[in-house]
């Protein structure tokens, strides 16, 4: 029996929701499977623990996570704290000691559920986004001077280094040759930024090299988003900057249905490292505490965390049961339009793995 050391972070808002949610769900398919287990750590970092202790986390925090598996994260975030403060102080603190630097984000239309775009389905969209997670626009470069003058500046300094590029390049064009389609779309912004982006057009042409069997594109963001939109069906893998992954997966999830389906990986790829599994979402003050959150991306994120650890049937197991779930439209909730509470896909999504294969 083999067992697995997981840290989960809820954080703030509904991340402690969907994350308790997903923990049962993970329950379910070890008992299910009945080959590993999973020795779960609850750490109760995020927004309270920095109302009551000045830090998101506690110093030698990131030492405690490298004793793990794998790390469950929900979302940070709260009304009363800066943004750049929690997402900072937790999130990216955690991705980029660990060098979690690929960041995937499937996005699919699952059963049941409607895209927004008029006779867009399953068949149209499926596609997988890859986003560099370590530098580019926020690497954290900058600085402010000045404060509160008439003469005050800041800078915000995207960073793009040939280490950075080449290996999330690398990392896109091995996805997308693991794909059926072996099709890779290089997302760029390099007619107006012609320094940092003309390195990464450059370096995706180098590397293209090593792939030939991947037919490859290169298209700019705001094109893009209008691609994304019009003819979904063009695309497959999808490679991005930091910032531009961040909004063009937003659009995605929207297209696919919700934002509360999608889900994410914070990939350390060559395992010096744990990775992490998230929701694409944010802490969503809006219906926090009301029980209607939607966990499914959540469930999703749990699925890549099980695929990671090397549990392929036990993750294709909860994604069957995921499927299994979203196409009843009486467990979609509210973001779906329908009625659901968190707790009912909870329990549907248990009962379908405790009764599936
Ligand atoms: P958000 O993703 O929290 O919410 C955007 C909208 O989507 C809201 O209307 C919300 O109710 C809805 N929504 C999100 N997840 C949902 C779910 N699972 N089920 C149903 N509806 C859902 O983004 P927003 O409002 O921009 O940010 C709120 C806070 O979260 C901010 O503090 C932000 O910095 C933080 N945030 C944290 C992230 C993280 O920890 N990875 C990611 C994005 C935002
Ligand atoms: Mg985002």
């Amino acid at each position: 029996m083999k067992t697995y050391k997981i840290a989960a972070i809820p954080g703030d808002g509904i991340g402690k929701e969907v994350v308790a949610a997903g923990l049962r769900v993970l329950e379910a398919c070890s008992s299910r499977d009945g080959n590993f287990k999973l020795d779960v750590a609850d750490f109760p970092w995020g927004s309270d623990y920095y109302k009551a202790h000045g830090v998101l986390m506690p110093e030698g925090g990131i030492d405690e996570l490298k004793a793990f598996d794998a790390i469950y994260f929900g979302a940070v975030g709260a009304p009363d704290v800066p943004d750049h403060l929690t997402l900072w102080g937790l999130r990216l603190a955690i991705c980029q000691p660990f060098d979690q630097y690929a960041n995937v984000r499937p996005t699919r239309i699952l059963p049941g559920i409607e895209s927004p775009l008029r006779g867009v389905t399953a068949r149209d969209l499926d596609w997988v986004i890859v986003r560099e997670n370590s530098e580019g626009e926020y690497a954290g470069q900058g600085g402010r001077s000045h404060r509160g003058l008439p003469e005050e500046v800041a800078t915000e300094v995207s960073i793009f280094t040939r280490a950075g590029v080449s290996r999330i390049m690398r990392f896109a064009f091995q996805l997308a040759q693991s794909r059926p389609r072996k099709l890779l779309t290089v997302v760029t912004k390099s007619n107006a930024q012609r320094h940092g982006m003309v390195l990464w057009d450059e370096i995706a042409r180098e590397v293209a090299n090593d792939f030939p069997d991947v037919i490859w594109d290169k298209m700019l963001v705001d094109a893009m988003t209008v691609r994304m939109t019009l003819n979904p069906g063009s695309l497959d893998t999808i490679v991005a900057t930091n910032l531009h992954a961040d909004i063009l997966s937003d659009l995605a999830a929207a297209l696919a249905g919700s934002i509360g389906i999608a889900p994410t990986a914070n990939l350390n790829p060559e395992g010096r490292f744990p990775s992490m599994f998230e929701p694409i979402h944010g802490s969503a003050f809006d219906i926090t505490g009301k029980g209607i959150a939607n966990p499914v991306g959540t469930f999703w994120s749990a699925v890549m965390m099980l695929e990671h650890l090397g549990e392929a049937s036990a993750a294709a197991r909860l994604m069957r049961a995921i499927e299994r779930v979203t196409a009843d439209p009486a467990l979609h909730t509210p973001d779906l339009r329908g009625n659901a509470t968190t707790e009912m896909v909870t329990q549907a999504v248990c009962a379908a793995i405790l009764g599936a294969n």
